[in-house]
């Protein structure tokens, strides 16, 4: 059983079991199509069998490489933007929080932003510390990530010296074509290839994530166990009723018919900030097409309880909530008591924070159910890499389903062509 579970309770007055029942044969017939291949974007289907058709020569290799990386330096930066960026961080930040590293770097990135005073910053920074590279592109050829390595490969030499700086980088990309892979090859750097069928978005599981993950400290073989154990279940439960996946894919795709076009992640754990981003663009760019889709936002409460909250309790009703209620911290503080309780805090002295901060949940997912807010609940025991696996894999398979459902090719995204498109222009790239 996998450490995920749905709560439905805050979801009764908005869609009704008969409703989830109802649209059932459709979900199923969605499945039917992602498993069998038949559909939209069937040569993108790498993902589904990835966790278990990863091998223990491709974990040793990563390992190996990571712990190459991660002992000559003090920090490790990974170059990459989108799907090869996003999940690194989901993973690496939601581990952080709970300080489990073991013998890892720290992480920066470098490669998802052209902000020149980032640059500077991370230049800065990168003068005064030990570091190596992990660059990541699957196409090769990525203009924001192809830019920060030039500039980060420069600093290195600088450094380092030519010969040495080679050997602090590593680099993943496609097994045959793209620029990255004939730097690769022409410099002799260590290459991880990102298999061709399976798509960025759903790349993290793959040596683009994999790598730097374990350079960071991390355990990939509980990570992949995690998304195995999902796999796993997946692909056993032909019913709707036996997944919470399809149960999610169907109650979303239930909502959006009546109205509700904005789907908002949301947590009381900090951790998972980044989480909300990898799973922001695996589901905007699988389903914002063809003027359809939900538009996948993400809040981090009790944070966003101060900002964006008021608009989620009054503001127009056409959003609905998905909660990740993380049940367990690692770590845990408890509330002081003060003798001279100025602040009228003592009715909560001695309470620990997760006490605290599960009734700031409940109250919260109470206010916005009252206030006309469809609340998805989603159990999770806790976090650590297996239950990170499981999430991912999750949250990738009800994409899919969802995907499918809406009638798209959840694969593809033709739509973030069109800014580049413009932008070569401007610049003067040949051919534009
Ligand atoms: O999901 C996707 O395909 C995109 O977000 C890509 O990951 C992103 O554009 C980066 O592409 P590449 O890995 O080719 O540099």
């Amino acid at each position: 059983m996998s450490h995920i579970k749905l709560n439905l309770e805050s979801l009764s007055k908005f869609v009704g079991k008969a409703e989830i029942e109802g649209i059932g044969s459709e979900i199923a017939a969605a499945r039917e199509v992602l498993m069998s291949g038949n559909g939209a974007g069937n040569d993108f289907l790498g993902w589904v069998d990835l966790p278990t058709r990863t091998d223990e020569s491709l974990v040793e290799r990563v390992e190996q490489e990571a712990e190459r990386l991660a002992k000559m330096s003090e920090t490790v930066v990974v170059i990459g933007i989108g799907g090869s960026y996003l999940g690194t961080r989901a993973v690496v930040e939601a581990l952080a929080t709970n300080d489990r590293k073991k013998n890892g770097a720290n992480i920066v990135y470098a490669g998802h932003t052209m902000d020149p005073d980032y640059y500077a910053l991370l230049l800065k920074r990168l003068d005064k510390e030990d570091y190596s590279v992990v660059v990541i592109s699957k196409s090769g050829t990525t203009t924001e990530p192809a830019i920060a390595f030039r500039l980060i490969r420069q600093h290195l030499e600088k450094k380092y010296g030519k010969e040495d700086a080679k050997k602090r980088i590593a680099v993943v990309t496609d097994e045959r074509k793209g620029a990255l892979h004939s730097i690769a090859g022409a410099e002799g750097l260590p290459q991880f290839v990102i298999p061709d069928n399976v798509g960025g978005r759903f790349s993290v599981l793959t040596p683009v994530g994999l790598l730097p993950i374990a350079a960071a400290g991390y355990d990939i073989r509980n990570l992949l166990k995690g998304a195995r154990k999902m796999q796993k279940e997946c692909a056993e439960a032909k019913r709707m009723e036996e997944s919470p996946v399809m149960t999610y894919a169907a109650i979303r795709n239930i909502l959006y018919r009546k109205g509700y076009k904005i789907e908002v992640l949301t947590s009381f754990k900090y951790g998972l900030r980044y989480f909300s981003e990898w799973w922001k663009q695996l589901y905007g760019e699988s389903e914002g097409k063809e003027g359809k889709g939900i538009l996948p936002c993400s809040m981090n409460f009790t944070t966003d309880l101060h900002s964006l909250g008021q608009y989620m309790q009054e503001g127009e009703r056409i959003l609905f909530e998905t909660m990740m209620e993380v049940k367990e911290s690692t770590r845990e503080y408890t509330v002081p008591n003060d003798a001279e309780n100025i602040d009228g805090l003592n009715y909560i002295a001695e309470k620990t924070m997760t006490y605290v901060n599960n009734n700031a949940l409940n109250g919260t997912r109470k206010a916005h159910y009252d206030g006309g807010v469809p609340v998805i609940g989603m159990e999770i025991e806790r976090i650590d890499e297996e239950v990170l696996g499981e999430m991912i894999y999750m949250f990738e398979y009800a994409c899919a389903v969802s995907g499918y459902t809406l009638g798209v090719n959840p694969f593809n995204q033709p739509g973030v062509e069109a800014y580049k498109t413009n932008m070569f222009r401007l610049l003067g790239k040949p051919g534009f």
